[in-house]
């Protein structure tokens, strides 16, 4: 199993902090997400029906022909290789671990591809995310469109995971995903806060939608979730609203990081991400301060995801104050007792 953020209470059992005192910036989930409505008992007690508006909900709203519903992208990324021979598979280097391990783990041969400069020749699929975690690398549309046709030219195919395009939702690839050979990921974990619910999305043509349906059966996603999922959807107003205040977030974030030494090498509206040879260190060192951010060992870096309440800002101000002035200063005989290295993870 790789490693992930979101882990508090592990956190608060190693560090002996009630889980109370945290504050986790370990994920990149909104932590203002869709209000959570309450749950009809007729939800609970039938079983999940296809007819129950989700999948239109979910057309409309990332401007999709055809999609199918999932228990959170990671079920996709974990089924996906299954539905491709073995073959030359190139996957963004750093990024969500998850999908060079899945295709690895289906016989394929995976190459690491620098996100920043993704190149398709000689590959049968390539993997890209986008925006990218966690390097926050974006790209042009047009391009990924050229890529595409190349790799679906002999048959290969473009995974693109928009797990985080929801602020951004101009550079989706949504409206494109019909064509054979492409495969869109949405998630409702992120933008929607809603990562406990387990939902996500496949957009792609009506073949490997329905091939990929009966690799993973009946019922994947529960009907409270279903019923959830349907009317974020559906609450244009809120992710407009979202948009914008989550924009701003995440330039306020790079902004407080970059005060404190530690300017972001990428990002997204909902995470950070700074490049740091003293990123075990730091990590350790807000960790004994109840600060929880997610910490990578190759490249050594840090993510931060986005505080919430005033009281949380101002807490992180003034901890990554008190942290990296008196590491540059006088370091302490603790202050660099990092945790044991991790394999590289994602979320
Ligand atoms: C880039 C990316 N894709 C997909 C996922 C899986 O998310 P979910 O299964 O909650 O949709 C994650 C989780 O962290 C992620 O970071």
């Amino acid at each position: 199993m790789l490693e992930h953020g979101g882990k508090l209470l592990q956190a608060a059992r190693e560090h002996g902090i009630p889980l109370a005192d945290w504050l986790d910036l370990s994920t990149g989930v909104n932590p203002a997400g869709w209000p959570v409505p309450e749950i009809p008992p007729e939800v609970w007690q039938r079983l999940p029906e296809d007819e129950d508006g989700l999948i239109d909900a979910a057309c409309t709203g990332y401007g999709a022909r055809h999609v199918l519903a999932v228990a959170g992208s990671q079920a996709a990324i974990q089924a996906l290789p299954r539905l491709f021979a073995p073959g030359r598979v190139g996957v963004a280097h750093p990024g969500y671990a998850e999908h060079a391990q899945a295709w690895r783990a289906a016989g394929h041969e995976v190459l690491a591809v620098d996100p920043a400069q993704p190149d398709p020749a000689g590959l049968d699929v390539l993997v890209l995310i986008h925006p990218n975690n966690p390097t926050g690398q974006t790209y042009d549309p047009a391009r990924l469109l050229d890529w595409h046709a190349r790799l679906a030219a002999h048959g290969g195919a473009l995974i693109v995971d928009e797990a985080f395009m929801d602020c951004t939702p101009e550079h989706s690839l949504a409206a494109h995903a019909h064509r054979p050979g492409l495969v869109v990921l949405r998630s409702l974990g992120k933008f929607y806060g809603l990562a406990g619910a387990r939902v996500g999305f496949v957009l792609a043509a009506p073949t490997l939608l329905a091939r990929l349906e009966a690799l993973l059966g009946p019922w994947t996603v529960n009907g409270p979730a279903r019923r959830l999922a349907r009317l974020a959807l559906q609450d244009r107003a809120w992710a407009q609203a979202a948009r914008p205040r989550l924009l701003a977030a995440g330039a306020r974030l790079a902004g407080l990081l970059t005060r404190h030494g530690l300017a972001p090498a990428g990002g997204t509206a909902l995470f950070q991400w700074t490049l740091t040879p003293r990123a075990a260190e730091l990590h350790a060192a807000l960790a004994r301060q109840g600060i929880l951010v997610r910490r990578f060992d190759a490249p050594a870096s840090l993510r931060f995801g986005l505080p919430n309440a005033d009281a949380d800002w101002t807490r992180l101000e003034g901890t990554m104050k008190s942290i990296t002035s008196h590491a540059a200063s006088a370091p302490s005989p603790d202050a660099g007792t990092p945790s044991p290295p991790r394999p590289a993870g994602g979320e």
